[in-house]
This record gives structure tokens, sequence and C-alpha cells, in this order.
């Protein structure tokens, strides 16, 4: 293809005609939003890294969603902060847990939303870590069990899909068994399977409280300069009963996302983390960039590289934005 023959600069002089050209285009359906949820009442407490993000109590949670799901945005991924933390997380799995109230609660008042739940202990536990902590390690076989519990307890709830996000090796497989067992055969998994051990969850870790005490979490998540092991981590997730496969963060990663896109046919999602989107708030509060513009063009290239799920805190301004353009 040569010059003067080919002048790709016709297919861009005009609105109209970009719009006829375009390859990716980003919808309401694309998009999850991530809430947190904490115990009592009347409680809206903005989260400081993360603008327009709020730790929310049952009672405001449900106006929330509300709000989420008359704007089209067809998933929340939920994620509870517990009153009491303990060795083993134990509010993770409790039939009263805040994570299962806020389930049930939103099952009760809001139809057609799909609610999924982060399965996981690190925000229940008192050292901050995803699994069972013996002699200062993070021990897999012992954890297995308390995640399939989780799984279950939110499925008891009412949860649509759970979404693992500990990086424990077999959990897969663990919570689908422990789900087919206890009669949840429908409900699906969301795993995230290639997770990496990133900087860019500083601010959630702010959120949901949930920084390590002791060390990180480098012995489970996924070494950021690696990529033939998230196929592997995708295929064996696959292989052990996953429906939908997470690649996250997103943005330093999309490289990968474009791996898992084409080596393997089931959905994709990929998470748009907190500190991805505390840079852009941040920067534009700064007048350094140009929010919604910076905010259109991470999430379009994101469906680009590969993904049919965005879980992103831009989930409500977008969802808003595209809405008006209809
Ligand atoms: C829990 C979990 C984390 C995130 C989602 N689930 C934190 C972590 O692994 O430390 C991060 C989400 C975000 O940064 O937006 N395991």
């Amino acid at each position: 293809m040569h010059f003067p023959q080919q002048r790709p600069r016709r297919l861009r002089r005009s609105e109209t005609i970009r719009r006829m050209v375009r390859e990716t285009i980003l919808q309401v359906d694309d998009l999850i939003m991530p809430l947190f949820v904490v115990r009592g009442r009347g409680i809206r407490k903005e989260i400081p890294p993360m603008p327009g993000n709020y730790q929310l109590s049952v009672d405001q949670l449900i106006i929330e969603v509300k709000e989420i799901a008359a704007l089209g945005i067809p998933a929340v991924l939920l994620f509870g902060i517990p009153e009491q933390k303990d060795a083993y997380g134990s509010e993770a799995y409790a039939k009263e847990g805040v994570i299962q109230q806020a389930v049930r609660a939103i099952k009760d008042s809001v139809s057609d939303l799909l609610v999924i739940t982060d399965t996981c202990l690190c925000d229940y536990t008192s050292h901050g870590h995803c699994g069972v902590v013996e002699e200062g390690t993070v021990k897999n076989d012992p954890t297995l069990k308390l995640l399939a519990q989780a799984a279950v307890s939110q499925a008891e709830a009412g949860a649509d899909i759970v979404a693992p996000s500990d990086m424990m090796d077999g959990r897969v497989a663990a919570i689908r068994e422990a789900l087919d067992t206890s009669g949840f055969e429908d409900v699906a998994i969301m795993s995230y399977a290639a997770k990496y051990a990133s900087a860019f969850y500083g601010p959630f870790r702010v959120a949901a409280d949930s920084t390590p005490q002791f060390g990180d979490r480098r012995s489970y998540q996924m070494d950021p300069a690696n990529a033939a092991e998230a196929l592997r981590e995708v295929a064996m997730d696959i292989e052990e009963g996953a429906d939908i496969v997470m690649v996250k963060p997103a943005l330093a990663y999309l490289d990968v996302l474009w791996r898992v896109r084409t080596a393997f046919d089931v959905p994709v999602a990929a998470y748009n983390v907190s500190g991805e989107f505390a840079m852009v708030k941040a920067a534009a509060r700064l007048g350094w960039l140009e929010e919604e513009r910076a905010m259109f063009e991470i999430l379009t290239a994101i469906k680009r590289a590969g993904a049919d799920l965005i879980l992103t805190y831009f989930a409500k301004d977008a969802a808003q934005r595209l809405r008006r353009i209809e």
C-alpha cells in the first residue's frame, strides 16, 4: 500500500466518516461497577484516592445500585469490609456477613442487576493476606476450603457470579465442586486468572483496608514480568471450571489481555484497577489532562485489546456519558 494511491486521511475527514469506520465501540453493556460495602447505617464515606467512590452501608448501597441499574450497567462487583477481622477471615463466610447481607438486600430490591461477589479473604483477615497464614507464610491448600465456603455462602445469599481473587492454586476447582455439591451449579465463576502483584492496587487497599500487615503478595500474585505464565494460569482456571477469566490490572497488561483473547475462546474480563483510576482523577484535578477523553481512551483501549467485560470505577461516569450520546 503506497501513497499517493492510498491516503488514509480520507477516512478521517469528518466525525461521520470516522464513526462509520470505527473498529471498537464501547457500550454500557461492557461495564461492571465495583462497590465497597461496610456495616452500619447511613454511611457514605468517600474513599480519598478514589473520588466518586464510597464505602457504603447496605441502605446507601441500595440507593447506589438503583442508580447504576437505571444507567443500564448490567452488573456490580461487591467487596465487603467487615467490622471484625480475624486470622481466618471468618466474616467472609458468615451467614450474616456484610457481603451476604448486601447481596440479599440488592436481590430483594433491584431486579435484573447481576451481582458478582469478590471471593477472597484479605478484606477479612487480621493479617491482610488472601489466605491462611502459618509460620509466617500463606498456605495454599488450607485456604481452598475457606474460599469454597465463602463462595457457597455468597451463592446462598443470591450472588449470580463469584469472583475468586486470591490466586491460590486450585481454588477454581475447589469452588466449582463446593458450589455444585451445594446445589449452585448455575452460579458462574469469573476467576481473577492472571492477577499480578501490582503497585496499582494501592488506592483499593485504602478503600478495603486490606494492606498486608507483613510482607507482600508476591508469593501468590504473578510477577509483572511474566506473560507466558498468564496463559498457563488461564488454561488451568478454564480446565478447573472458570466461565469467565480476568486479567488484572488492565493498562500495564494490555499485551497479556491480547494474548489471552487470542489463545482462548471464553469471555475475557479486564480489571481497570484503583491505581489506574486514581492516576486519571489526580492528573485531571491538577488540570494536567482531560478526564473524560482520557477515560474513554483507556476504556476503548482495554476493549480493543480484547476485553469483553471491563471492571472499572469509571463505569457510572462512562455510562452517563454514553447514554447522553445515544
Ligand atoms: C483482593 C482484591 C484486590 C483487588 C481486587 N481484589 C487487592 C489486592 O489483591 O491487593 C484490587 C482492585 C483494585 O485495585 O481496584 N484480593
